[in-house]
């Protein structure tokens, strides 16, 4: 019997309970508890989740759990763990899982190890990053490399390009990191006119090796370099990163320069593997290492602890009860620093092209909510932004606050207003303000009763609005590994959830198919006969431009 989500009986008993829990409010449940904190806060590793100031209470929290054992979520994780083509569409495995592990047991996939062929690749990045790093690496005219260029799209730009921005305390002096993705040629044009082609290292970063964007981008790279370098140069100038060696070598990068992943890595889980190259060149091999052992160290949690003290499966199933059992539509994730300000977009990939799904494992419709929008932003920057419409805007939105107990960039005075207002935001958004209080409050304040009356409903805020803190000791390496695969995890159990195959992508094919079909139209070497009249005649007003 497939596993349904609503007809489930954790899912009808959760059905029932989350009707109770909408006619209730965050303030009578801390009303109700005292110890909200130490019952609903979990911790693993050097992370503490705090989901106190969640819209739940003892019993929709064992209801919950109830849902993992009825989804049979630990079998899936086996099946995932035992290499099972879990990826059906595809008919592939997923084992990014296998990309940190360091232990001496082998990960199968279709019966063979993967592991020797894992350690072979690290073992070729690490050496690159020490040539390239310590000035061994030269480019054509003998100069060290002074900047890497990374052409990738989607999950072959987003995981390096977000943890490289988040380990910049990490960067070393003597070299630069940037990432193009947009087919836009504004996105390279503008970074390659910061840089020398001599001292100019490029990174073609593509599972498939296909991708429009990221083809377009490297052969326009190509072209700048060899106008300067000539056509030898691009040996000492370009490297691959891929799963397809053909069409590396098509491209005409040199087998020993391109570096090698394979299917059963996901993009949006790959960064792990070889498409971390940028980043490892970005923050150093030892760091990259230490950003692996933080993953594997959360992987080690989540295969190994029962469901009440699991982290990501805690925040998966939160994350059901808020979309499915409350009715939110929405997520917001709210770092609390600036260093993390990229994560949302990170998230967007991984969370919406994962879970974003409408069809289910047996290829039926699902008639419950998916992914829910997931959207952010860093704090403070949100606060003076969109936050009016969480406080008071009407809508259920579960906010995700996200803190390091120590600045990554120490100043005197920063580091300690921003945990206040980030505790501060929490709070607010969880207890409100009524309008007795607010009588109160301007009343004290000594202003005219008329005034009151005018003003107070505007002064008032509904509260009860959700939210989970994710506290992290520091941003470094190591957190900052467990606090992706916590998220890589999370997905990968609402998937089960949701009963979804969160490893395809189909979604983003349509698009594709169309524009191939548009470009002739647009360059003028086809007609636009069966175009609707919406898409001709955009067509035909950039035509006319001269
Ligand atoms: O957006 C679709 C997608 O296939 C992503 O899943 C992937 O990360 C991205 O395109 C880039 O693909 P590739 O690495 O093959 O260039």
């Amino acid at each position: 019997m497939t596993f349904s989500l609503i007809d489930s009986a954790a899912g009808r008993a959760l059905r029932r309970q989350g009707e109770t829990m909408r006619q209730r409010h965050l303030r009578e449940l801390f009303a109700a508890d005292g110890k909200r904190f130490r019952h609903f806060s979990l911790s693993s590793g050097s992370l503490l989740a705090d989901f106190a100031k969640q819209r739940i209470d003892a019993d929709s929290l064992a209801a919950l759990h109830a849902l993992w054992h009825e989804a049979e979520v630990p079998a899936w994780i086996a099946r995932m763990r035992n290499g099972e083509a879990i990826n059906h569409t595809e008919r592939r495995a997923v084992l990014h899982h296998a990309l940190r592990h360091s232990g001496a047991e082998p990960i199968l996939c279709n019966g063979r190890d993967v592991m020797p062929e894992v350690r072979r690749v690290l073992a070729q990045m690490e050496r690159f990053c020490a040539e390239v790093l310590d000035g061994r690496w030269r480019g054509a005219r003998g100069e060290p490399i002074r900047n890497v260029v990374n052409l990738g799209i989607g999950g072959s730009d987003l995981g390096p390009k977000t943890a490289y921005q988040a380990l910049s305390a990490c960067h070393p002096p003597q070299l630069q990191v940037h990432f193009v993705s947009n087919l836009d040629g504004a996105h390279l044009a503008t970074t390659l006119q910061k840089l020398d082609p001599a001292t100019t290292l490029f990174v073609i970063a593509s599972k498939t090796f296909t991708t429009q964007e990221t083809l377009q981008n490297a052969r326009s790279a190509r072209d700048w370099l060899v106008a300067t370098l000539g056509e030898a140069a691009v040996a000492r100038h370009f490297v691959a990163v891929s799963t397809n060696r053909a069409e590396v070598t098509r491209f005409g990068i040199a087998a020993e320069n391109m570096f090698e992943f394979w299917d059963w890595v996901g993009g949006r889980f790959s960064l792990w593997s070889a498409i971390g190259l940028p980043l490892a060149l970005g923050i150093g091999f030892d760091n990259f290492r230490a950003f692996l052992a933080g993953a594997a160290a959360m992987d080690a949690h989540f295969f190994d602890t029962p469901v009440e003290r699991n982290l990501p499966a805690t925040l998966a199933l939160l994350e059901v009860w808020n979309t499915d059992f409350l009715g939110a539509e929405t997520r917001v994730l709210l770092p609390y620093s600036q260093s993390l300000e990229l994560l949302s977009h990170y998230l967007q990939q991984l969370e919406m092209e994962s879970n974003g799904k409408q069809v289910d494992r047996q290829g039926l419709r699902v008639d419950y909510a998916t992914a829910p929008i997931l959207w952010g932003e860093a704090g403070t920057n949100g606060q003076h932004a969109f936050y009016q419409l969480i406080h008071q805007g009407g809508r259920l939105i579960p906010c995700e606050f996200i803190a390091l107990r120590e600045a990554d960039y120490p100043l005197p005075g920063h580091h300690d207003k921003l945990l206040a207002n980030c505790f501060a935001q929490s709070e607010a958004l969880m207890r409100g303000k009524t309008l007795e209080e607010v009588r109160a409050e301007m009343q004290a304040a000594g202003l005219a009763a008329t005034e009151i009356d005018a003003l107070a409903p505007y002064r008032v805020f509904p509260g009860n609005q959700p939210s989970t803190t994710l506290l992290l000791p520091r941003l470094d390496p190591h957190s900052l590994g467990e606090l992706i695969a916590l998220y890589e995890h999370k997905v990968f159990v609402l998937g089960v959830l949701w009963n979804l195959n969160s490893f395809d992508q189909w979604g983003v094919e349509f698009g594709k198919q169309l524009a191939n079909r548009l470009l002739p139209v647009i360059e003028g070497t086809a007609d636009a006969d069966g175009l609707d009249s919406s898409t001709a005649g955009l067509i035909a007003a950039c035509r006319k431009i001269p």
